[in-house]
């Protein structure tokens, strides 16, 4: 399970350490050992530290790691490493690649920490490759990889999207390019993402930091692979859930609550989340990740909905990624993520909390989550 953005981690720090204020700033100046004669402790300690270009060097190669990370992945390297430690030789016959492109490539796997060589040559999996990165495991994070992967365009002409609001012309065409089945697979693909985020330590720091034990209907509105739905299923026995999202969405969150042993006390039902009937007398209404992609108006419609499917007492919930995340890992995460959003925004939890207030609902609760990979607080109210 992901404990944590940082402990996580493969390369050794956030790719923006160093680059910020007074802390990281220090912790940019090297000390440069040797350089100049004074032995005066005063003037070598002005001079003994240095300003190096070293984070821009990590940040301006950090996607050569994420090139390999997606390449290794593709082509199935952590799979055949899980069957037995092989050489590059071996490698190359089973993943179909050249000698030296399989060394190379193994080569710049262990410098990332993702596979571990001997001295006979041979490669294994790291204990996170082990984990997240062979198919069929059941943390396995591909399809979350592959969605990181989909987005490789989007943030390589950025600039586009930042003046115009669209996507960029490689990303326009590459879409248009996609034959539908590949389409079709990357949106299926999508959701199991969203299911391995929620697998990965999300679902269980949601389950942390709310407890549902006076509930019994959860209505998950968006709840994409339903997963949240299963888990929270899975803690409350006398709860029954109910998934909303769209057609598409649902016939994937379907096949994994046919897979779960608490699925016959969830349900996924289609529908428009500003448009559809939300049904009434949940006790618990669920916004995981949802807020964000949206404007003020549609929030306030949405929250409105929910506010109406409740019944007295009964509670939202919004769980989502903020500027005000507990860490600085956390935060940064949040403000890449939000450059690459086509609309709304990673909006503050004091902001969500004042809607939550707008929309009729009391007693609010903002609690950020230390433990979580990708959603760092959870905006909680209760219909009065
Ligand atoms: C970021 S995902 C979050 C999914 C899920 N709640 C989670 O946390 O894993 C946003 C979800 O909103 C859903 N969505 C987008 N537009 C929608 C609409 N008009 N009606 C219902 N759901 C919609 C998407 O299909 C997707 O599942």
């Amino acid at each position: 399970m992901l404990a944590s953005r940082e402990s996580n981690c493969i390369v050794p720090e956030p790719f923006g350490a160093g680059l910020g204020g007074p802390p990281a700033g220090r912790e940019n100046l090297r000390r440069s050992a040797g350089v100049g004669m004074s032995t005066s402790p005063k003037r070598r300690s002005r001079r003994a530290t240095t300003l190096t270009p070293e984070p821009l060097y990590r940040l301006g190669t950090a996607f050569w790691g994420s090139g390999v990370l997606f390449a290794a992945h593709r082509l199935s390297i952590f799979e055949a490493l899980e069957a037995r430690p092989r050489t590059a030789s071996e490698v190359a016959g089973v993943c179909g690649l050249t000698l030296p492109g399989a060394e190379k490539l193994l080569t710049a796997c262990a410098a990332l920490g993702l596979v571990a060589g001997d001295e006979a040559g041979r490669y294994r999996n790291s204990p996170v490759a082990k984990t997240f990165l062979v198919r069929g495991k059941p943390a396995y994070q591909g399809h979350l990889l592959a969605y990181f992967a989909d987005l490789w365009s989007r943030f390589g002409e950025l600039e586009h999207l930042l003046k115009t609001g669209e996507i960029g012309p490689r990303e326009a065409a590459f879409a248009l390019a996609r034959p539908d089945d590949e389409r079709r697979a990357a949106e299926r693909a999508w959701v199991l993402a969203m299911h391995e985020i929620a697998v990965g330590g999300q679902a269980e720091a949601l389950c942390r930091a709310i407890d549902l034990s006076d509930c019994a209907r959860l209505l998950d509105v968006s709840g994409g692979s339903g997963s949240y739905a299963l888990h929270f299923a899975e803690q409350y026995p006398g709860l029954v859930a109910e998934v909303l999202d769209l057609p598409e969405v649902i016939a994937v969150a379907e096949e994994l609550i046919r897979q779960s042993v608490v699925g016959a006390r969830v349900r996924a039902r289609a529908g428009d989340f500003l448009n559809a009937d939300y049904g009434s007398g949940y006790d618990v209404v669920l916004l995981s990740g949802v807020l964000h992609g949206l404007g003020e108006r549609h929030i306030l419609r949405v929250l409105k909905k929910a506010y109406a499917a409740l019944n007295p007492g009964g509670r939202v919930i919004v769980q989502e990624l903020t500027p005000d995340a507990p860490s600085p890992a956390a935060a940064q995460f949040a403000a890449l993520f939000s450059l690459n959003m086509m609309s709304g925004a990673a909006y503050s939890a004091e902001r969500i909390a004042l809607w939550l207030n707008q929309s009729g609902f009391l007693r609010i609760a903002m609690t950020p989550l230390d433990q979580a990979w990708w959603f760092d607080h959870v905006i909680s109210g209760r219909k009065p």
